[in-house]
């Protein structure tokens, strides 16, 4: 049957070879064979200790951690660097070199929901990407005195405590912290304030680089800002060179982006597969998480849009509470995290199984503009804004043609109306945050080895009298995530079904 190729999964129990339980474990096998020296070959830097830590290791979670890794796919070393380049670039950006240089990245705090009830914790990406560890109110300094030419780095750590173990799980311990993060030395987090004061007072000229703007810790700006003052040191913002890295995927990363992209894949056509008319839009949206989380997304990316109807209008739709009309078509926006890397996903279908004649206008109208859109990623790496000025003219265009808007009104009308029709923007950088990298401008051409969204959408509100009535109340976007090679664009959602034929054998084909 036409589309069953996408249908590889049922609910979680994977039926076919190309499934994401048997690409996940010839994933794994890769990593021990390929990456998987002996401990002997390991130098003593790069050793994970055996003991139970703070976090899932190769030791004690071997179905989550290769051998030798440190986090999924990624090793000691490859965060080690990261370390060094980010150093070495930040040092570059100032115009005077002789200047001591202390680098302070915080770790998330936890979030309570109320009283002492947590969120699920959510590490800071900047802090995750330095050093791979899970541990709140951590802290990474990097320090680079101005006679030497090498920097050290020290992570501040909570220490080993019995009684908040007993509560919280298992710490990892300044003992053995220096070790399995492969830093120089590793402290206690309540060392962190008179360490700071002492090193930026002993290290006059110095530059102290902080994001000082959204603290990651509200709990330590305030120590940060005070050494600032005492110590005299010049502030800037280590922020903008460490999203210039991040936005740029070493090939480890690229193996996990495709791996979060091909479970969200795989869980979009399931929520595909059990849409029916009368079933709620929250039972899809579970569909989706569960399916995501069976087959190896630690969650949800983000809250889903799971729009049926014209609710599929209002972009950020997330109350997910109605219920599915056999009329409607019905729009999803989600995306799964895995090893703290995101996918991000947008499908449009309709709940009957069965496109309407004006619906699958819409529809091939903007699947052709996401199609254009991801070859001109290829032909032209234009910058993400670029790439939205081509959404709104092809847009515009086709819309004009389909006798959707009116022939008669010049480009700049045409690409306003266009614009608002689809009022955000086409593209972002996807990797570790699902808006990635945020201080990387969209007006940078894409280069190899990033990662970014193509997502064209059309909300005709159900009141929009400049559309024919027939069009009205209907809102579609399609949402893909490419990686740009040195050839061309990689679609790493492609095991999301899409074309029509496709979408229509699926819709509705397995039961709930
Ligand atoms: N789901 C958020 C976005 O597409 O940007
Ligand atoms: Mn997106
Ligand atoms: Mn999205």
């Amino acid at each position: 049957m036409n589309g069953i190729k996408y249908l590889s999964l049922r609910f979680g129990k994977l039926v076919t070879k190309n499934s994401t339980r048997v690409l996940r474990q010839k994933y794994l096998r890769q990593m021990s064979t390929m990456q998987n020296p002996p401990d002997s070959e390991l130098k003593p830097q790069f050793t994970i200790p055996k003991g139970i830590v703070g976090q899932p290791t190769c030791h004690t979670h071997p179905h989550l951690v290769p051998h030798g890794h440190l986090t999924c796919g990624i090793t000691q070393m490859e965060y080690k660097e990261r370390r060094e380049v980010l150093v070495s670039k930040l040092i570059g950006e100032v115009d005077n070199v002789h200047r001591s240089h202390v680098i302070v990245i915080p770790a998330a705090r936890k979030q309570y929901m109320s009283d002492k009830i947590p969120y699920v914790f959510r590490q800071n990406s900047d802090f995750f990407y330095l050093t791979g560890c899970l541990e709140p109110s951590a802290i990474l300094v990097m320090v680079k005195p101005a006679t030497r030419d090498t920097y050290k780095s020290i992570l501040f750590v909570h220490d080993k405590d019995s009684h908040a173990e007993l509560w919280e799980g298992p710490r990892t311990g300044c003992n053995v912290a220096a070790t399995l993060f492969a830093v120089d030395e590793a402290q206690p987090v309540d060392n962190f304030n008179n360490f700071l004061h002492r090193t930026v007072a002993a290290s006059k000229p110095s530059v102290l680089w902080y994001h000082n703007e959204t603290p990651a810790n509200p709990d330590i700006h305030e120590t940060i800002r005070s050494s600032l003052r005492q110590g005299q040191a010049a502030l800037e913002d280590p922020q903008r060179a460490l999203h210039q890295m991040r936005v740029v995927k070493s090939p480890a990363e690229v193996e996990l982006m495709k791996e979060t992209c091909y479970i969200g894949s795989q869980s979009v056509n399931m929520a595909m597969a059990c849409t029916k008319p009368g079933v709620s839009e929250h039972a899809i949206s579970s569909v989706f998480e569960y399916t995501c989380r069976m087959s190896g997304a630690e969650h949800g990316a983000f809250p889903p849009v799971v729009a049926g109807g014209p609710r599929a209008t209002h972009i950020h739709y997330v109350a997910n509470n109605q219920l599915l009309d056999p009329r409607d078509m019905l729009l999803i926006d989600a995306g799964c995290q895995r090893w703290l890397y995101n996918s991000d996903i947008s499908r449009t279908w309709p709940v009957s199984g069965k496109f309407s004649k004006h619906h699958r206008i819409l529809y091939e109208l903007v699947l052709s503009v996401q199609k254009r859109l991801i070859e001109l990623l290829g032909e032209q790496r234009p910058a993400l804004d670029q790439l939205f000025d081509h959404m709104c003219r092809l847009l515009g265009t086709s819309l004009q043609q389909e006798g959707i808007l009116p022939k008669n009104i010049d480009t700049n009308e045409l690409i306003g109306r266009a614009y608002r029709l689809c009022p955000h923007h086409v593209s972002h950088y996807l990797g570790l945050d699902v808006h990635d990298a945020p201080l990387v401008r969209r007006r940078v051409p894409v280069c190899a080895n990033m990662v970014v969204t193509v997502e064209p959408g059309i909300y005709i509100r159900p009141d929009d009298t400049t559309v024919p009535e027939e069009f009205r109340g209907v809102g579609i976007r399609i949402e893909d995530d490419v990686l740009i090679t040195e050839g061309d664009p990689i679609v790493l959602t492609d095991a999301c079904a899409k074309e029509v034929h496709d979408i229509e054998a699926i819709v509705g084909k397995q039961n709930i």
